[in-house]
């Protein structure tokens, strides 16, 4: 049995993290400061595992209490997952994304070195991979960002690289996240996205249920089949399903090594919006508007590396995305 810290642990990732992380037999302790979740998602995770997951309250950037919750909890590898998640604000706002994420991951391996913990799965992204020069993207493609967002993951995946460079204690996987969607079967854990602008799903799911009268779509004369962006998106569970593999090979691996997480099929914006609706039997209406800023046409991953060396691929397809989607809006309404 081993205890692992998820740094952001009640969000929309992280809860899914956890009850994977509990349903393999593992402890999870949650760090979180509820920036961008709830606390009564402690009590879904609770209520899917049948276990009650400890729960630190604070900020990543509180060296003193990751310390001590790593000795108190005795725990054995962290997952990072607390940072800010949004390309549009860490454009308004790049200093609250540095010191969020790169100062905050910082603190985050001084805590780690101080307690003796060295085992660490970053929360990196796909959006490290800047403007597609090949597709699909394996992770030998060059690095870069077109966003302060994105050069907070890219930084951080350096750090982490030089520090397993320096000392071969270390073993780190950034994982790099293509378009996580869905939700736990149990309906219980969401993409409850408070952003104005969110992602694609939370935004269909909005049209859904009837919060928002259409969906935005940003750019329809893009050179792709039917003229909007192709996306790797891939199921949360799926996702979180990766972390577990990672975290039963992680000691293997020597030092640092960056993994795709995604299903390796691009899926357009008006094709995940006809399996939407084919799953929730609601119309979604749509409004053509301009390109959004910062948007590639097409990004999909290359996913052998996972399968290599994880023993892991994606498993649910476009409707299970979308039927689990749905059913977490029913259940929030009931
Ligand atoms: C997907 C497509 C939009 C909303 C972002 C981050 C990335 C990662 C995942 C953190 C695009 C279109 C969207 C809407 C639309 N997050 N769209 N109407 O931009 O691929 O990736 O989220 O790691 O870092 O960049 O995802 O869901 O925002 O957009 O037409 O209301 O859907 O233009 O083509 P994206 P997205």
């Amino acid at each position: 049995m081993s205890r692992i810290l998820l740094t952001g642990g009640t969000g929309y990732i992280g809860s899914h993290i956890a009850v994977c992380i509990q349903s393999a037999e593992h402890d999870v302790v949650l760090l979180d400061n509820f920036t961008n979740s709830d606390i009564e998602t402690v009590e879904h995770i609770e209520k899917i595992s049948g276990m009650k997951p400890a729960l630190v309250v604070g900020d990543v950037r509180d060296t003193e209490l990751l310390t001590a919750t790593m000795n108190d909890y005795e725990v054995d590898a962290v997952i990072h997952l607390a940072g800010l998640k949004s390309v549009e604000e860490s454009v308004a706002e790049p200093e609250r994304y540095y010191d969020n994420n790169i100062a905050g991951t910082e603190s985050l391996v001084s805590a780690m070195e101080q307690a003796g913990v060295y085992s660490l799965v970053f929360s990196s992204s796909a959006t490290v991979y800047g403007i597609p020069q090949y597709l699909p993207l394996d992770e030998e493609h060059p690095v870069g960002w077109v966003n302060p967002y994105a050069e907070t993951k890219v930084k951080v995946e350096q750090m982490l690289a030089a520090k397993c460079q320096a000392d071969p204690r270390w073993h780190v996987v950034s994982l790099r996240y293509f378009n996580p969607v869905g939700s736990h079967n149990s309906g219980l854990l969401g993409d409850n996205a408070k952003a104005l602008r969110a992602n694609l799903m939370p935004m269909i799911a909005r049209v859904g249920t009837g919060k928002l009268p259409h969906l935005a779509v940003y750019g329809n004369d893009y050179d792709t089949p039917d003229g909007t962006c192709l996306r790797d998106y891939i199921h949360i569970m799926d996702l979180a399903e990766g972390h577990v593999s990672t975290l039963n090979n992680i000691d293997r691996f020597p030092g640092y090594c960056a993994i795709n997480l995604g299903t390796g099929e691009g899926i357009s914006v008006l094709q995940m919006v006809r399996a939407f609706e084919a799953v929730s039997g609601r119309k979604i209406a749509l409004l053509a508007e301009p390109r959004r800023i910062g948007d590639v046409p097409v990004c999909y991953a290359n996913c052998d590396k996972a399968r290599d060396m994880l023993g892991w691929q994606s498993s649910r397809d476009l409707n299970a995305m979308c039927a689990s989607v749905w059913h977490w809006c029913q259940q929030l309404e009931s």
